[in-house]
């Protein structure tokens, strides 16, 4: 993508350099272009992948949006030109920039690869024009204040070119060959899917559970793709289509209408199938809803029955129609009232979203939307990840996953994960072509040495990767002992993969078995308390060196998980907190690189 005409005969160029993975960064630095074309720039969006190193002392304005991956990581299309950087250090001198970077703090190294960009770019000569901006999960708001200051700054910058500076020479087309490239990075990616089919898709659950988590293997065909245990495939999902019908219904569009989004031109039902996530409404459409009732009038049409979030529930009764955050302060007949209510901080309008889609919206307030206005608020469809849950040594030319499916009904209609639906309904063994690539890790990988031991931590969906290792494992040989940590609710309901686990106990291959069933007695019981309950013996593994990994719930498992291995190491180790916490933060994570994460 690198190449074009930057900076020939004109001082406006503005170049938008983007590292990311899933699409979260890429559909920032398309949005953040319209803002600089609107503010007179001529901005070009170029991927890191691809782009020449050599290039980026031509651009004079340079604005860079990131996000970071793995523990502190590039995302992969950001890899190469990273490390060319790094390898070559260009002088930049008289390049001026500024850098978004989107990440996540529950991860330790918080938009790593951003502040990596910035104080690089600083350290080639160029100039900084506008504080780093670090935005978190919900990184709308963050991005648009970096955006608001940046670009004017951009702006007012005179830039004067030189001839002999112009513009790179066109690199030969190099003709698209679908094959391993010689970096060993695979050609297939979100942008460029594999399409292939699912060959097998089971349900693990037994039956009279409550959770519905699937067995689905992939077939890698003729792709030539390889991947190793740790890594995670994307899938890329398409939305379901009584949900896409309803909403050209409830909006009285023509299905039919020639539209142009980021992925071409198409129909706008293909567009609302493939291209936007349609299945779950956003913030800015609430938003976007103060303007539509002023200027319509409309009435309001709320009802709520039931809302179950974060541990809270509430049930609507005669005195109670709405739930205490959705209460208006004046009377709901009055919409501009309510979307204000809805609208006055950022619980509010999750609380209102937990609940509601579009078409509840859209039916609510009874607004109606051009099909533009809508494809310029809906979020691009973000390609899925999963863990990988088999070898490529032990299922040649498959790819298999341990998938949750996410169910939920309101207002009277089923709803659910957009991926997950679409692998557990939709697609199913049909033989209906389905997109995937690989997304490798550098980080949460088995040890080199075979001899070292490993404990494995993955309850639920997180025993998938831990399923591959074992494979591995048994399948090198070696004598590294293996432990694995597993729970779930019930050992009747969800026990994944027994048969397969009492099989490598059988022949010696897991060496150590431990599960967690927190519904299967009185008290709740989470592979956390187990792994201290054996804290002893779990310290005289770290002791002789043994990895520890973890791969599952982030939120609050991860969390809980980490503060028992603190808490072993105070134990049996006879540390201080603060030393326990060093050991555990720095010395086995940071440094011996043997507490290994995936977690989501
Ligand atoms: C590196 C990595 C590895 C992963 N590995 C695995 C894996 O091995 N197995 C696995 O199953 N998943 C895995 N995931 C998670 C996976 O990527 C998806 O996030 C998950 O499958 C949900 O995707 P979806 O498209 O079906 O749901 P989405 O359409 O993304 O919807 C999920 C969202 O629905 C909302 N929601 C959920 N329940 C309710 C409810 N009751 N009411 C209202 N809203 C609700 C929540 O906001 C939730 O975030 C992994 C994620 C990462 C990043
Ligand atoms: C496996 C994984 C690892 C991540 N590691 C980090 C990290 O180390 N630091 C961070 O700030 N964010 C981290 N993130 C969060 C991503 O940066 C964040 O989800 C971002 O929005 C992804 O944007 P993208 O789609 O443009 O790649 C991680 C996310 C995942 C799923």
């Amino acid at each position: 993508m690198c190449g074009g005409d930057p900076m020939a005969g004109n001082n406006n160029s503005l170049a938008i350099l983007f590292g990311s993975q899933t699409g979260n960064a890429e559909e920032l630095a398309e949005n953040t272009k319209k803002i600089a074309d609107k503010a007179g720039l001529e901005a070009q969006v170029f991927d890191m992948d691809g782009f020449n190193v050599n290039d980026l002392a031509k651009h004079k304005r340079i604005l860079v949006i990131t996000s970071t991956w793995g523990e502190g990581e590039m995302p992969d299309n950001a890899e190469d030109l990273w490390g060319a950087v790094c390898d070559t250090s260009p002088s930049l001198s008289g390049v001026n920039y500024s850098v978004c970077a989107i990440g996540d703090t529950s991860y330790d190294e918080f938009c790593q690869a951003g502040i990596d960009w910035d104080n690089k770019l600083h350290e080639l000569g160029a100039t900084r024009t506008t504080d780093i901006q670090l935005c978190d999960v919900d990184f709308e708001p963050e991005w648009q204040s970096w955006v608001d200051k940046a670009v004017p700054a951009m702006a007012a910058l005179q830039i004067v070119v030189e001839a002999a500076e112009e513009a790179p020479a066109e690199e030969p087309v190099v003709e698209e060959v679908k094959v391993e490239k010689a970096t060993g990075k695979s050609e297939w990616s979100a942008k460029n899917p594999y399409m292939t089919e699912i060959t097998e898709n089971y349900i693990l659950n037994g039956e009279g559970s409550r959770k519905e988590t699937r067995h689905i293997v992939f077939a890698l065909g003729d792709s030539g793709m390889d991947y190793k245990v740790g890594d995670a495939l994307g899938v890329i999902a398409e939305n379901p289509p009584h949900i896409v019908d309803e909403l050209i219904e409830v909006q009285g569009w023509d299905k039919d209408l020639a539209v142009s989004t980021h992925a071409g031109n198409r129909t706008l039902y293909e567009a609302l199938k493939k291209d936007y996530e349609v299945h779950m409404a956003n913030k800015k459409f609430v938003k976007s809803l103060a303007e539509k009732v002023v200027s319509s009038g409309m009435k309001i049409n709320m009802s709520m029955v039931s809302r179950t979030r974060n541990n809270s529930s509430w049930h609507a009764s005669e005195d109670e129609s709405a739930p205490p955050t959705l209460r208006p302060s004046v009377p709901s007949a009055d919409p501009e009232a309510q979307v204000e209510a809805i609208t006055a901080d950022t619980k509010s309008i999750e609380d209102y979203l937990w609940t509601r889609d579009y078409i509840d919206i859209m039916r609510e307030f009874d607004v109606k939307y051009t099909a533009e206005e809508f494809l310029e608020i809906a979020d691009r469809l973000k390609p899925r990840l999963y863990s990988i849950a088999s070898s490529h040594d032990a299922h040649p030319g498959f790819v298999e996953l341990t998938v949750g499916i996410v169910r939920f009904s309101y207002n009277g209609r089923a709803r659910g994960g957009l991926c997950t639906q679409y692998m557990a309904d939709e697609i199913n063994t049909s033989g209906a072509p389905i997109g995937v690539f690989m997304s490798p890790t550098k980080s949460f990988v088995l040890p080199e040495d075979k001899d070292t031991d490993i404990i494995m931590l993955g309850p639920g969906t997180g025993i998938a990767p831990f399923r591959a290792f074992m494979e591995q494992r048994v399948h090198d040989g070696g004598s590294g002992k293996n432990w694995l940590f597993f729970g779930d609710q019930s050992s009747k309901t969800e026990f994944y993969y027994k048969e397969t686990i009492e099989e490598w106990i059988d022949n010696g291959d897991l060496y150590r078995f431990t599960t967690a069933w927190s519904r299967d007695q009185e008290e709740k019981i989470y592979v956390q308390h187990r792994l201290k309950e054996h804290g002893a013996e779990v310290w005289e593994w770290f002791e002789r060196g043994a990895y520890f990994y973890i791969c599952g719930d982030k939120q609050y498992m991860a969390k809980d998980v980490h503060r028992a291995l603190i808490e072993i190491a105070m134990e049996h180790g006879d540390m201080s907190e603060d030393d326990a916490t060093h050991f555990i933060e720095k010395t086995m994570m940071k440094e011996q690189k043997r507490y290994l994460r995936d977690v989501y």
